[in-house]
């Protein structure tokens, strides 16, 4: 198993560009289950998890193609299995949205039910009642969602929690539908946008994408389409709070600061100085230490539970006391047992952990639980003294496109090693 080497005490300069985001071509890809055409996708990230997918549509049948610029062209003319399998499933949560697109296009699926996981407990409960509302039969056995249904129903879904995949999956079953579906206390999170927008594209009916209420007009059929993905906003993100931990400047080309506010209101009050564009953000710490700063994970447009833990690395080392409160998932802490052991005074309290910025945090070898935690680790070793050895790095290929080709760009002593 690879792990990562960093020697702490960069400060971070230059430009990096910001790949395409993992969380919007994701559900894409599941989207083209449900086109009667070849789709092209264009800005599509180098991750894991865009393999694990591929390979999950891969095994149904589908064709895909590859091209040098990670351009990739699919095709589900020649799909001849309905099935998503355990060792696929249980590697990647988000093949989960493969159950909304082949149920709508074909009657029929066979999806493995997601396992635990290490961020909370993370039930699949709405999809599948908004499935069965839509007139789906559901039935859970061996482990395995089994899905028919005739055509799908359009039906109002007032949705219990705001839920990303579960907006998604029911917004693209909606849109092969007879009659309207309309999806109350939707997610608005820009990838739920984006993927509304490559819908469109395909010949969808849906209007009120981005807002709580999403309102989507069956129709017969869905053709192809070429779609470039949205920017990665949470790379974004990561990218900015390294800058910032280590005092640097760094502007971030390919990036959408509209989609960043609550980010950048909590960067600015840590004391960075933020310049946008539309298409570009540039950060500069002037070599100053951050302050603390208070968060509340929450639903977009609020601050995102994907960036809690880069900004617990922020606090460990800034001004002052601060708290991060995780109201999204249950168990998004593991990263502070490991920050801890480098030195950082945190303490938990039920949803929220209380920091203490030291002024330097030490190396220690950590391990990575998940994706983010995976990052916020990185960071820490960023500006702790002496070599941090980061070990179960898989997460992080899940989420980061190079993230330590980037990371050297910048400045930064980092390197992989072999186990
Ligand atoms: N929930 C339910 N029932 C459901 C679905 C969700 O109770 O049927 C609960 C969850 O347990 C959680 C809350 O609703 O407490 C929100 O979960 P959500 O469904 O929104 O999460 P998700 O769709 O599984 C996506 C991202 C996550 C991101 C969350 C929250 C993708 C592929 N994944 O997950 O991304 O943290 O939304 O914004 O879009 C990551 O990129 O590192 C990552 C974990």
């Amino acid at each position: 198993m690879e792990k990562l080497l960093i020697d702490g005490g960069c400060v971070l300069e230059g430009e990096i560009r910001v790949s395409g985001a993992k969380n919007a071509v994701l559900p894409i890809l599941a989207a083209t289950l449900l086109a009667d055409g070849p789709m092209q996708i264009a800005n599509v990230p180098h991750l894991q998890d865009v393999t694990t997918t591929m390979e999950l549509l891969g095994r149904m049948g589908v064709s895909l193609t590859l091209d040098e610029h990670m351009n990739i062209e699919v095709n589900s003319g020649p799909i001849k299995e309905l099935f998503a399998p355990y060792e696929v499933v249980k590697t990647m949560r988000a093949s989960i949205l493969v159950l909304g697109p082949l149920l709508a296009r074909f009657g029929e699926a066979e999806v493995s039910l997601p396992g635990g996981c290490a961020i909370g407990s993370r039930p699949v409960n709405l999809h599948l009642h908004g499935l069965e509302a839509m007139g789906a039969e559901i039935e859970v056995r061996g482990g395995y969602i089994h899905a028919k249904s005739k055509r799908l129903k359009g039906a109002r879904l007032v949705m219990d929690n705001v839920t990303v995949t579960g907006t998604e999956n029911l917004m693209m079953a909606a849109t092969l539908a007879v009659g309207t579906t309309v999806i109350e206390n939707a997610a608005r999170e820009p990838e739920v946008t984006d993927l509304a927008n490559c819908l469109i594209k395909m010949g969808a009916k849906i209007e009120g994408a981005g807002t709580g209420k999403i309102t989507i007009q069956g129709v017969d059929r869905l053709h192809g389409c070429q779609y470039s993905v949205l920017t990665d906003r949470i790379e974004t993100g990561t990218f900015l709070v390294a800058t910032a931990i280590t005092g640097g400047h760094v502007r971030l080309k390919n990036a959408q600061p509209k989609f960043l506010e609550s980010i950048l209101m909590k960067l600015k009050e840590a004391g960075a100085k933020v310049h946008c564009d539309e298409n570009w953000v540039e950060i500069d710490m002037c070599r100053r230490r951050p302050k603390s700063i208070n968060v509340c994970t929450a639903p977009y447009p609020a601050f995102p539970t994907d960036m809690q833990a880069q900004f617990t690395a922020l606090n460990c080392i800034a001004e002052g006391s601060g708290t991060i409160t995780e109201s999204v998932f249950e168990n998004r802490f593991m990263h502070i047992q490991e920050m801890q052991r480098m030195g950082a005074k945190i303490k938990v309290t039920g949803n929220t952990a209380i920091t203490t910025g030291v002024d330097k945090l030490v190396a220690a070898p950590v391990m990575a639980t998940d994706l983010r935690a995976s990052a916020s680790l990185i960071l820490a070793g960023l500006i702790a003294d002496g070599q941090t050895v980061v070990d179960r790095i898989y997460h992080i290929d899940r989420g980061y496109e190079c993230i330590e080709e980037k990371l050297m760009q910048l400045g930064a002593s980092i390197r992989r090693v072999p186990h």
